[in-house]
């Protein structure tokens, strides 16, 4: 009977231990991973700048404006000059690595019944915030792609790193 309890007892741990094992990866499934601005861990798929014109007025454009132009929600389109009055960041003059866009777009959560955007979409609409700042000119935005994009505002940050 003792021995009997002791492999019961063994058996529940191993059970608890395969079922801990098997939701946590479901819950590591789910982690927004935090994309290198060398593009090195972004995701191997890709996505359409097309769709991601698609996309981007169907559910950014209520915020950010038909055409990126900014409307309750800062433009996203631009290469005015940092300095002087009025001065208006966006991804074209301000953001110095382009695979931090992927990032910023693939967390950002909007509207709160919103989905986090497949990996997919986030490549399509990244593409077509690239092609309408003139960054980028294919029709298919990958790692690769996006990893090769050289922002103009590059050389605009204090490096720190050394
Ligand atoms: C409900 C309104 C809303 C929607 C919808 C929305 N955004 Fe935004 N977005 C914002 C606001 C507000 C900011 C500025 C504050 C911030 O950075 O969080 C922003 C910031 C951004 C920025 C950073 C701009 C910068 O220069 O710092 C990007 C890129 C962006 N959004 C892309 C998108 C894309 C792509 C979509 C659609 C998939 C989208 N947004 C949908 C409200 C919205």
């Amino acid at each position: 009977m003792v021995l009997l309890h002791g492999k019961l007892k063994q058996m529940v741990k191993l059970n608890i231990f395969i079922f801990s094992f098997f939701l946590n990866s479901i819950v590591l499934s789910n982690e927004i991973i935090t994309i290198e601005i060398d593009g090195s861990n972004l995701p191997e798929t890709q996505g359409e700048v097309l769709r991601g014109e698609k996309i981007f007025k169907e559910n950014c454009s209520k915020c950010h404006g038909y055409s990126a132009e900014g409307l309750t929600a800062p433009e996203l389109v631009g290469r005015n000059k940092l300095s002087g009055d009025n001065v208006s960041k966006t991804v074209g003059n301000f953001w110095p690595y382009a695979p931090k866009i992927f990032d910023f777009i693939k967390r950002a959560k909007r509207d709160t019944n919103d989905d986090y955007y497949s990996d997919e979409d986030v490549y399509s609409v990244t593409g077509y915030i690239l092609k309408i700042n003139d960054l980028f000119e294919g029709k298919i935005m990958d790692k690769k792609k996006l990893s090769g994009i050289i922002m103009p505002n590059k050389e605009g940050f204090i490096d720190f790193s050394n």
